[in-house]
C-alpha cells in the first residue's frame, strides 16, 4: 500500500505535450496536434524545433491561436519538434513561463509537477547555469545538459529522471541529436504513436489520433527514445524492455461545430442522439435486458457501491445515489474524489467502487480510482474516452459513448453518465432481485422513449433566451430541488456560474429555511425544480417561502393536466412527462439552455470559459 505521501505526489499533471520525429517539416503539424490537446489547458503554449544544427524555440501566452498567429511559428524548419500547451501552476501564464524551456543543448516539454526544484535549482545555479523563467520544470532542461557533460543520451536521461522527485510526462530534444526524441513518465500520462517513417509522442491518443491509430502508453518509471524508424523502451534502471503496440478502435473522429455559433450548443442539441446510442448500445430489444458483458463480480460480491468523481461527473455520482437507493438494496455512498483520496478511508471488499469522468483523466478521479487499486478494491469506470488512463486502468468499463465532447461546460457528457449509472442501478437490482422483472421491463420501455422526450424538450427555447438576461443583472441566483432534482439544481448552479461568471448556488429545498433563505431579497432570481414526483407538494411549499420573502421564481415542472397551485411565479416552464425515475434528465435541459444564453448575451468565450480546462490534469 502506498504512503500518503507517495499518493499526494501521484498523478500530478498540468498541460499537454506533442513531440515529432520526421522526414517532413512538422512545425504546421505539432501545432495542428497543440489544438487538440488544447482542453488540457489554454494559458499559453510553444514549440521547439531543430533546424540547421540549433534549437528553435516560439512560445505565445493565451490560447493556440495566438501561437499561429506568430510570425515566427509559420517560418519554423525542422523536421523534428516538440510542442506544449499550458495550464498555468508554478509561475505566471507568460510567454517566458510558456514551455518548451530550452539551454543550448536541450529543450524541454513537461506536464507535472518538480517537487524538489528548489534544490536542484541551488545546486545548478552553484555549477554555473543561468535561469530564465519562473517555472520547475526549467531545472530538468539544466540538469540533463549537466549530465550530459559527462554521459551518454540514455545513462543522463536515467540519472535525471532518479533526481526528480514529483511527477511528469516529458519531451526532449537536443542539439547534437537530429534523429532522437526522448519522452519519460512517472504520474503523468503519456503515449508514443508509429506512422510512416515517423514516430510521435503525446499526452494522450487524442492529440496522435489524426496521425496513427498504433500506440503504445509508457508506465510509470519509464522513458523511450523515439527514432524515426522505430522506438526503443527503458526501465527506471535504463534497462532496454519490449512493449506492445495497440492498435485503436477507430480513426480520428470528425468532430466539428457545424452550423452552430458555439460547440457547447451544438452538444446540447445532440442529446436525443447520444442518449439514442448510450441505450442502442446497452439495452438488448429482443431479450428485454440491459447487456453487461463480462462484468467481473458475482451479485453477491457486492453489498455497497461508491460512487466518485469531480464536478458534474460528481453530480452524476449524486443522482445516481438515488437511483441506486432506490432500485437495489446496496448501501450507496458518493465521493468528491479530492477528498477521498485524502481521507482515512475503510475499505471494503465487498465494495464496488464506481469512477466517473468524461476525460478519464481528470488527476483527482485518478488518483482515487489508483488508491482503490493498491487497496485491492474492485474498480468499474463510467468514462467517454475508452483510451483514457482511468478506463485502462480500471477492473471493468462501462463507456458512455456520447462522442467527442468539445465544450468545458459539460452538457451531453452529463447525461451520457447518468444514462449510464441508472441502467447500472437497473441492472443490479435485477441481478440482486430487488426488483421484479415486470418492473425492469416497464423501465426499460420507458427509458427508450427518453430521447424523443429530450427532443421535444429541447423545443423549449424562447423564453430560456429571454429569462437569462435576469439571472445576468442579479447579484446571485440559488437553484432549489429536492430528491432526485437536488443533484440537478447543483448541476444548473455550476453550468451557470462556469459559463456566466455570476454566483449561483444549488440548494437542497427543504434546507433553505436552514440559513440560506437570509440570502433571498427583492428581485432574486430562484431556480425551483419541482417536477411531479414523490417530492413535488414539499418543494411547492419551499418555493412559496422564497416567493414571500421576494425571489422572482423561475419554475421548471412538467407536464401535467393539473395546474400548479401557487401565486406570484415569475416564470414557469414545463419539460415532458415521463416516469419519476427519468424526470432528471428532462430537468437538464433548460438549465443547460439558460447558461448557454446567458453567457452568450454577455459575449463569453461559452467553449472555454476563463480559468478553466476541459480535462483537470492537476491535482
Ligand atoms: C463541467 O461542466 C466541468 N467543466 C467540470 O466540473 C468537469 O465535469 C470535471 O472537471 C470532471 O471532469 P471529467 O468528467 O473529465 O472527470
Amino acid at each position: 500500500v502506498r504512503s500518503r505521501r507517495q499518493r499526494q505526489m501521484c498523478i500530478r499533471d498540468r498541460c499537454g505535450i506533442i513531440g515529432i520525429n520526421s522526414n517532413k517539416p512538422v512545425s504546421a503539424t505539432i501545432l495542428n496536434s497543440l489544438k487538440k490537446l488544447e482542453y488540457r489547458g489554454y494559458d499559453s503554449a510553444g514549440i521547439a524545433t531543430l533546424s540547421s544544427g540549433l534549437i528553435n524555440e516560439v512560445k505565445s501566452e493565451g490560447r493556440v491561436d495566438n501561437l499561429e498567429k506568430n510570425s515566427l511559428v509559420q517560418k519554423m524548419e525542422g523536421t523534428i519538434g516538440i510542442g506544449h500547451v499550458r495550464w498555468a501552476t508554478h509561475g505566471l501564464p507568460n510567454s517566458i513561463n510558456a514551455h518548451p524551456h530550452s539551454s543550448q543543448n536541450v529543450s524541454v516539454v513537461h506536464n507535472g509537477i518538480i517537487e524538489n526544484s528548489t534544490l536542484l535549482k541551488k545546486f545548478l545555479v552553484g555549477k554555473g547555469h543561468k535561469f530564465k523563467s519562473q517555472t520547475d520544470t526549467e531545472v530538468i532542461v539544466h540538469l540533463i545538459t549537466e549530465n550530459l557533460k559527462t554521459e551518454n543520451i540514455v545513462n543522463s536521461i536515467k540519472k535525471t529522471l532518479k533526481s526528480l522527485h514529483g511527477s511528469f510526462a516529458l519531451g526532449i530534444i537536443f542539439k547534437d541529436q537530429p534523429d532522437l526524441i526522448v519522452g519519460a513518465r512517472r504520474g503523468s500520462p503519456l503515449a508514443v504513436g508509429y506512422g510512416p517513417n515517423e514516430n510521435y509522442l503525446g499526452s494522450d491518443s487524442y492529440a496522435l489520433k489524426s496521425m496513427t491509430n498504433k500506440i503504445t502508453y509508457l508506465n510509470d518509471g519509464e522513458f523511450c527514445v523515439i527514432k524515426k524508424d522505430h522506438v526503443e523502451f527503458f526501465n527506471e534502471d535504463g534497462v532496454k524492455i519490449n512493449k506492445k503496440v495497440l492498435e485503436l478502435s477507430s480513426s480520428e473522429e470528425k468532430y466539428d461545430k457545424g452550423d452552430y455559433k458555439h460547440f457547447m450548443a451544438k452538444e446540447i442539441e445532440e442529446q436525443p442522439i447520444t442518449l439514442k446510442n448510450g441505450i442502442n448500445e446497452y439495452i438488448d430489444t429482443s431479450n428485454n435486458d440491459i447487456n453487461i458483458y463480462n462484468f467481473p463480480w458475482k451479485s453477491n460480491e457486492i453489498s455497497s457501491v461508491t460512487l466518485i468523481g469531480c464536478g458534474t461527473a460528481y453530480h452524476s455520482c449524486l443522482m445516481a445515489k438515488y437511483w441506486f437507493e432506490e432500485l437495489t438494496s446496496l448501501d450507496v455512498n458518493v465521493d468528491i474524489a479530492s477528498e477521498f483520496r485524502y481521507r482515512k478511508n475503510r475499505f471494503k471488499k465487498d465494495t464496488l467502487y464506481v469512477f466517473v469522468s468524461q476525460s478519464g483523466e481528470t488527476a483527482d478521479t485518478y488518483a482515487a480510482l489508483d488508491l482503490c487499486k493498491q487497496n485491492g478494491m474492485k474498480t468499474c469506470a463510467v468514462v467517454n474516452v475508452i483510451e483514457s488512463s482511468i478506463a485502462r486502468d480500471s477492473g471493468f468499463v462501462l463507456p458512455i459513448h456520447c462522442g467527442t465532447e468539445i465544450g468545458v461546460a459539460s452538457t451531453k457528457a452529463f447525461l451520457g453518465q447518468i444514462l449510464i449509472l441508472y441502467m447500472l442501478s437497473l441492472k443490479i437490482g435485477l441481478w440482486r432481485n430487488d426488483i421484479s422483472k415486470e418492473a425492469f421491463v416497464n423501465k426499460l420501455k420507458d427509458l427508450k422513449e427518453l430521447p424523443k422526450l429530450v427532443e421535444k424538450t429541447l423545443l423549449t427555447d424562447n423564453k430560456i433566451q429571454t429569462i437569462s438576461g435576469t439571472f445576468n443583472e442579479a447579484k446571485g441566483s440559488m437553484f432549489l430541488g429536492r430528491g432526485f432534482s437536488y443533484p440537478i439544481a447543483l448541476e444548473g448552479a455550476l453550468k451557470l456560474k462556469e459559463l456566466s461568471y455570476v454566483h449561483a448556488e444549488g440548494y437542497p429545498a427543504g434546507e433553505m429555511k436552514h440559513g440560506p433563505l437570509a440570502l433571498i431579497e427583492e428581485g432574486m432570481p430562484v431556480v425551483v425544480l419541482a417536477p411531479r414526483d414523490n417530492y413535488y407538494k414539499k418543494t411547492i411549499s419551499n418555493m412559496q417561502e422564497v416567493i414571500a420573502r421576494g425571489a422572482k421564481v423561475l419554475l421548471i415542472t412538467n407536464k401535467s393536466k393539473d395546474e400548479v397551485v401557487s401565486e406570484n411565479i415569475w416564470e414557469k416552464i414545463e419539460v415532458e412527462s415521463t416516469n419519476e425515475d427519468l424526470l432528471p434528465f428532462l430537468l437538464t435541459i433548460p438549465l443547460q439552455k439558460l447558461a448557454y444564453y446567458s453567457a452568450l448575451k454577455k459575449g463569453y468565450d461559452i467553449d472555454k470559459p476563463r480559468n478553466l480546462a476541459k480535462s483537470v490534469t492537476v491535482e
